[in-house]
């Protein structure tokens, strides 16, 4: 829509219109959906209004264009009538000897007794500019922001503070912010007490615990141990690159994404985008390259480099992280089996007599899908040396081959990663058949570089494939080591060997009742790290970019070497009108005892493309009876944050959920008049266009809803007020309650 249609949606004859914050329109104009629309009569609960029409929505095409004309979107969690939700915890609360972390993620639950339960909590990274805003209520104590900012500004916002002389002022300034930073990242464990009528509180109790960015900076005793082949690449004194002078122990974990959990009670932890914060580029035995890669950076509105004031190796960072939260003292272990890369999520396949299967996916344009396959067999899942498991196997990627003429899923294989693997990468001229131009990246082809090399041409990969025959002639040296180098780039070596670089694979789970494991893939496209197959990523009408995502089920024939397997895509993100279900970029799954999935979108706040899908949200998606293939909107967050995490109690009466970096773009929404208006091309499930006024709030005051203060990244538990299971067919209390 151009300015002239928007000027005349809202009556407006002449006014400058970008980044304008326009007047409050009057009281009792507004005709869009608000929480509280009437349940649909074929709808398994009361559904959240969307911003743009829907199929379960149950309006007429006449109504949906009444409905949708003008919209005001709410900084708030919007639940369906009839449930509510409490905060649980949120950024700053004390915990253990630290605190509750910033940007929580993934969540996972474990029952100790009907009444009392652990709940970890992942956090990611730093939103810049409302972790400022929030830090003093949240946290307090004083951070040297400005004058970091002020010390950095001559040298472009960035030092490699790792140079910096011991007693140079400005390191010490720069690791109290750093410090600062990192002490609200890694993951943490907190106890919960159920109340006699029902909901869950937060219990603080001896199993409170912090595992931060800097867990054993100070304190070796606290620093995390390693497991598997990149263990021993760790302890090697010759090396190509930069040595931390740590062996086989590591400080602290963060870019904490989301997880998942083993059958034994423990809690996988994934850490994703490491690369804001250390250098992801490794030498061809496996080292780091010098923490210098990645220089420090602040300068209000961004914060990374946080690895570089302390001198951290980057081959330590983006491995699956494993922990018992009810054994606080007992170090968590990053297991190197399951490779090096942007770990987003991870699901756990363990099943008596068989091996341990436990499937990934890396969240990057091109990033795969992996799987580990334990050398010994699992006796019983509940055992908790289980863990034992991940010391020896084997680590396979995804190939997918495309669909079938008539359509629908296809096959594929597991590529193993190991030295005699073939290297065999697709070469530029798969996506020229798509009319796309994407350059291949791989591991340089001058071994004593480290990190990647781009190639635009075909001839020029066939001639790299004659020089390196085998993943064994790209990473040199014997045994455990050349094993550990593979691994720690294991990206690039899955580049390598023809493994599809897919559509940013984020969450994993597997189907209770079918057995089958679940992707979600957030996007189809592609950025400097590279580009999804458009032969297996494409739109419903054959489009080589999708940037909506899909969800995909793939059924696993077994655990054997190079073992094969079927996909097909469950569900796809998008407007109606194009093909889609009405959501966009899926990205976190929980999977219910029904089968019923339960998805989040990570729809990127910055994506004016996206806006025509607003805040983001928190879908239910039956997979059997009568709603089978229907998506039903349960939640919109608060304002430019993300909800992620979802996770249910034993019952399946809580929906535990986190909202993440509320107001990450426009920080504390000043007062209510702070919003801005746009302007919508929205279609009817008839096919008729219409046009749609939009009003939004600009920044977030999240949880408190109080105008000025500041968002704070927090954690709710969700429930029926009637109590009972989530999707119990119950009748709506007349009732209605206000949630946060
Ligand atoms: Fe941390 Fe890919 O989401
Ligand atoms: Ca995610
Ligand atoms: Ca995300």
């Amino acid at each position: 829509m151009n300015r002239r249609d928007l000027l005349t949606l809202l009556g407006i004859g002449a006014c400058s219109f970008a980044g304008v914050v326009l007047p409050p329109a009057a009281p009792g104009r507004a005709a869009g959906p608000k929480a509280g629309a009437a349940p649909t009569p074929a709808s398994p609960f009361p559904t959240v209004p969307t911003p743009l029409p829907v199929p379960s929505d149950g309006l007429d095409a006449a109504e949906q264009r009444r409905r949708y004309a003008r919209i005001e979107v709410e900084d708030r969690l919007v639940l369906p009538d009839g449930f509510r939700a409490d905060l649980l915890a949120v950024w700053g609360d004390p915990l253990a000897d630290g605190r509750f972390g910033y940007n929580n993620d993934h969540l996972s639950f474990l029952s100790l007794a009907p009444d009392r339960a652990l709940l970890t909590v992942n956090f990611e990274y730093i939103s810049a500019r409302a972790w400022r805003q929030g830090y003093a209520e949240a946290v307090g104590g004083e951070v040297p922001f400005d004058a970091v900012i002020e010390a950095l500004a001559p040298r472009g916002g960035r030092v490699d503070a790792a140079s910096l002389a011991a007693d140079d002022p400005l390191l010490a300034t720069i690791r109290q912010l750093a410090e600062a930073a990192m002490a609200d990242l890694g993951v943490g464990v907190i106890e919960l007490e159920r109340q006699p009528d029902g909901p869950w509180r937060r219990r603080p109790g001896r199993f409170d615990r912090r595992i931060t960015g800097l867990s054993g900076w100070r304190d070796p005793a606290r620093r995390l141990r390693s497991s598997g082949p990149a263990a021993a690449v760790f302890r090697r004194r010759q090396r190509l690159g930069y040595d931390d002078g740590l062996g086989d122990a590591i400080i602290g974990s963060f870019a904490n994404c989301a997880g998942g959990e083993t059958p034994w009670g423990t809690v996988l932890s994934a850490e994703e985008n490491m690369q804001s914060q250390v250098p992801e580029a490794v030498h061809a035995d496996g080292s780091s390259v010098s923490p210098a890669a990645r220089p420090f950076a602040y300068d209000g509105q961004r914060l990374d480099g946080l690895g570089n004031p302390f001198g951290l190796a980057g081959n330590k960072y983006g491995w699956m992280v494993e922990l018992d939260p009810r054994l606080p003292e007992r170090p968590a272990v990053k297991h190197s089996w399951l490779g090096r890369f942007r770990h987003e999520a991870v699901a756990v396949k363990a099943l008596a007599g068989q091996p341990l299967i436990v499937y990934s996916g890396c969240d990057r344009h091109g990033g795969h899908l992996y799987r580990f396959v334990s050398d010994a067999l699992i006796r019983d899942p509940a055992n908790p040396a289980n863990s034992e498991l991940f010391s020896a196997g084997r680590l396979e990627v995804a190939r997918f081959d495309p669909p079938s003429a008539k359509g629908g899923g296809g096959r594929g294989r597991w590529l193993p990663l190991e030295p005699s693997t073939p290297v065999a990468p697709l070469g530029p001229g798969h996506f020229a058949r798509f009319r796309v131009e994407q350059a291949v990246l791989l591991p340089h082809s001058d071994r004593r570089r480290p990190g990647a090399e781009a190639f635009a041409s075909d001839a020029a990969v066939a001639a790299y494939r004659r020089r390196f025959a085998t993943l064994a002639d790209l990473y040199p040296g014997e045994g455990e080591e050349r094993m550990g180098a593979i691994l720690i780039d294991a990206h690039l070596a899955a580049c390598a060997i023809g493994a599809t670089p897919a559509a940013r694979p984020e969450d994993t789970v597997i189907d209770p009742l079918s057995g089958d494991l679940l992707i979600a893939f957030t996007a189809g496209g592609g950025s400097d790290d590279g580009r999804a197959d458009p032969a297996i990523f494409h739109g419903p009408k054959g489009q080589a970019t999708w940037p909506y995502g899909w969800i995909m089920g793939l059924a696993d024939d077994g655990a054997a070497r190079g073992g094969s397997f079927r996909w097909r895509m469950v569900s796809t993100g998008g407007a109606p009108w194009q093909g889609g279900m009405g959501f966009a970029n899926p990205d976190n799954l929980a999977i219910d005892r029904q089968g019923t999935i339960w998805m989040v979108t990570d729809r990127s706040t910055r994506s004016a493309d996206l806006d025509l899908f607003g805040n983001n949200s928190c879908w239910v998606l039956p997979s059997r009876g009568p709603h089978a293939g229907e998506a039903f909107c349960f939640a919109t967050g608060p304002m430019e944050c993300e909800l992620t995490g979802p996770c249910f109690d034993d019952g399946e009466s809580t929906l535990f959920l986190a909202v993440q970096h509320p107001g990450e773009d426009n920080g504390t929404r000043p007062s209510p008049e702070a919003r801005e208006a746009q302007a919508h091309r929205l279609v009817d499930r008839s096919g008729r266009p219409f046009e749609q006024l939009r009003w939004v709030p600009l920044g977030s005051n999240w949880p408190s809803g109080v105008p000025g203060r500041a968002p704070r990244p927090g954690v709710v538990a969700i429930r029926r007020l009637a109590g009972g299971p989530l999707l119990a067919d119950q009748a709506v209390p007349a009732s209605r309650e206000r949630s946060i």
